[in-house]
């Protein structure tokens, strides 16, 4: 995976390095370079050779290249350490960069002239910043550095591509500033709250409604017009009451402005179930992320009162559900706002957030969240169900991947996190497909995958539907009323080991008929791994019942099932289920999952993948039947 961050190892450049470099240095190599300006930005002139630049190297963290195998290890379910996750401080000792990458380059930088007092190694041990001048920057990295200015005013500092000595370069993430857009770039606002921008992860992802209704019908006869809680219950056979209490936890993420409404969560409730009347989930209240509810709209709450709602009514009273709501209405936050509060070893300081997607706090514009980040603060709970969603073609390869290896340490750390894996079948959010040039647009051509739910250590949850006329006792069908199942092959990631077997079972059955440059059919990531009903849904929204649809629905269903298993564990003295792809692509695990055969995801003007009996890029192993399940996972 780490090759990602060093795209183009293969130019070695002959030059002779410029006059400060030491001659006995290995040559340099181009370390990371960019194809184009991103959009908004221009190049205005080059930089004053005095200007000073604060240079920060990011230093490689240790046993990357064992992440993966240490995931699989606690992971699998033939392992005899399955289960055996580690501690917060296990994982920062085993990660943290050591201290032959931090001498490595602190003696190039030394022996390339630069005196040790203007060296700093930052208090966590992951940076090196060194106070240089712009020629200084432009010799160490043979780097060309111009003024951008963004049409909303911002100015910032980038080279278009930079190198490091050979012997560096193991040892050096990545370099700032450098070929990074990492400037803030001012929001616009509108009203008093701002839109969840372009890329961040609101947009796109909410569920889509159909509108209210009248009247209810809470049967089983007619789960094909509307899902309720006793539709899911039998399609997945979950009827089970949970007993662990507080030693279980589920975890439900919302970014703010997106905000639940107590009264929806109550009418919802006094229909289906009564217990959970005036029940509110436990706020964990991330950069000033507040409940809001002086806007009520579908776009607002839509999101936040589906995901509660479902969750709290199929895990019961008997289960708390922990709502992590991220971000404060003014900046609003990324995925990586949460995983900074949830550890401490990624935040901003030492991790290199990227500003062009992360919000900073203390948020500075009025109104905003004053306090310092939350870092590694926050507890996560055993399962984690978020709803939203990029597409990977929004965000770099390096920023991709490194908050993907953030889940398989999570992962590590014995947390199960959930993904919806988007709504617009093989396009991407806003029904955008690529282009041949990397760009995206509503007639583009090529498939555009979905990120997170295409990093290979989260669990990605496809939708399914209950077919007009079919009831809940046939077999489900691949989603195709107002949303598809998103699916599909990572651009990114390459296949992880788990699920060889059954991809290259799907490739064998059911030779894809397309191009080959229309999707990634280099042997990538596949996505999702499972699936849940999302079509139809009865929600209370802003004081009366809608029908919506989304993978937004089924993630939070899915985890409502794990995490009654992991109720059932817990209460035989078990660890929590963790990273369960491992389990479930394994033989052990046929049986686990209802198969669906019937229907497409289609996008970027195709039907989309098949169906087919196994694994499929829309349904994925199909959806979770907990008798099964539970059984299974409380053998292992
Ligand atoms: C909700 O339940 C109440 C009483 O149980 C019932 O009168 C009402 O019709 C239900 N609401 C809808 C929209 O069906
Ligand atoms: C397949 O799905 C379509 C569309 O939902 C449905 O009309 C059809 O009956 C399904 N076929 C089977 C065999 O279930
Ligand atoms: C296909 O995916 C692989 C990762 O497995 C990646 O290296 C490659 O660049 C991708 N191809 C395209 C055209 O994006
Ligand atoms: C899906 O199945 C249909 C019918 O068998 C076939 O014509 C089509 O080529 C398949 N689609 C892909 C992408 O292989």
């Amino acid at each position: 995976m780490r090759s990602f961050l060093l795209p183009v190892l293969s130019l070695t450049l002959g030059l002779a390095a410029s006059a400060i470099a030491d001659p006995t240095l290995s040559p340099w190599q181009l370390h990371e370079q960019r194809s184009h300006i991103p959009a908004g930005w221009t190049r205005t002139r080059k930089l004053d050779s005095s200007v000073s630049v604060p240079l920060r190297f990011a230093l490689s963290q240790s046993n990357m290249e064992n992440l993966e195998a240490l995931l699989y290890e606690v992971s699998l379910p033939a392992s005899s350490n399955y289960g055996k996750h580690w501690s917060p401080s296990q994982i920062a000792a085993k990660f943290a960069p050591s201290a032959e990458s931090i001498e490595t380059v602190r003696s190039w930088l030394i022996g390339s002239g630069v005196e040790p007092h203007r060296i700093t190694l930052s208090p966590t041990k992951g940076w090196l910043e060194v106070a240089s001048t712009v020629e200084e920057a432009e010799n160490l990295l043979l780097a060309d550095y111009h003024v951008y200015d963004h049409e909303t005013g911002t100015r910032h500092i980038a080279c278009d591509s930079y190198h490091l000595p050979e012997h560096v370069i193991p040892h050096v993430d990545f370099v700032t500033p450098t070929i990074h857009f990492d400037a803030k770039i001012p929001r616009k606002r509108e009203n008093q709250y701002t839109r969840v921008p372009i890329g961040q992860p609101g947009q796109g992802s909410t569920p889509k409604t159909s509108g209210q209704i009248g009247t209810i019908f809470d049967q089983l006869e007619d789960c094909d017009k509307q899902i309720t809680p006793i539709c899911l219950r039998a399609l997945y056979g979950l009827w089970y009451q949970p007993v662990a209490g507080k030693q279980n936890s589920y975890g439900i993420v919302e970014y703010t402005p997106q905000s639940y409404l107590q009264s929806d969560l109550d009418l919802f409730a006094k229909n289906f179930s009564t217990g959970l009347e005036g029940v509110s989930p436990t706020l964990v209240s991330i950069d000033g992320g507040v409940i809001e509810s002086s806007s009520p709209s579908f776009d607002y709450n839509g999101e936040s009162d589906l995901d509660l709602e479902y969750a709290m009514t199929l895990v019961t009273k008997g289960q708390d559900i922990t709502l992590y709501q991220v971000g404060d209405s003014v900046e609003g936050a990324s995925f990586n706002t949460f995983l900074d509060a949830l550890d401490g070893t990624y935040c901003k300081y030492d991790g290199g957030d990227d500003a062009t997607q992360d919000p900073a706090y203390p948020d500075t514009a009025s109104g905003g969240y004053t306090g310092n980040e939350e870092c590694g603060t926050v507890k996560p709970a055993n399962v984690i169900s978020t709803s939203y969603g990029y597409n990977e073609a929004d965000l770099s390869p390096a920023y991709a991947i490194r908050q993907c290896n953030e889940y398989a340490k999570l992962g590590l750390m014995g947390v199960t996190f959930l993904f919806s894996s988007g709504d617009t079948g093989v396009a991407g959010n806003g029904d955008y497909c690529l282009n041949p040039d990397g760009s995206q647009s509503p007639d583009g051509k090529i498939f555009n995958p979905g990120f997170p739910a295409s990093c290979p250590y989260v669990t990605a949850v496809g939708a399914t539907q209950v077919s007009p006329g079919q009831s809940v006792w046939e077999p489900e069908n691949a989603c195709e009323q107002v949303i598809y199942s998103g699916g599909g092959f990572s651009n990114y990631f390459s296949m992880p080991l788990y699920q060889k077997a059954a991809v290259e079972g799907y490739l064998a059955a059911e030779p894809i008929s397309y191009p080959k440059d229309i999707y990634n059919s280099t042997g990538s990531r596949a996505y999702p791994d499972l699936a849940a009903n999302g079509a139809n849904y009865v929600i209370a929204v802003d004081g009366s019942f809608s029908l919506v649809y989304g993978t937004s629905a089924a993630s939070p269903v899915v985890g409502s099932i794990l995490t009654m298993v992991n109720d059932a564990r817990i209460s035989q003295g078990k660890p929590p289920l963790g990273f369960i792809n491992p389990s479930i692509y394994s033989a052990d695990f046929v049986g686990g999952f209802k198969d669906v055969t019937n229907g497409t995801n289609p996008g970027c003007g195709t039907l989309g993948f098949n169906t087919t009996k196994g694994w499929d890029p829309v349904s994925g192993l199909g959806t979770p039947y907990f008798p099964s399940l539970l059984s299974k996972w409380l053998s292992l």
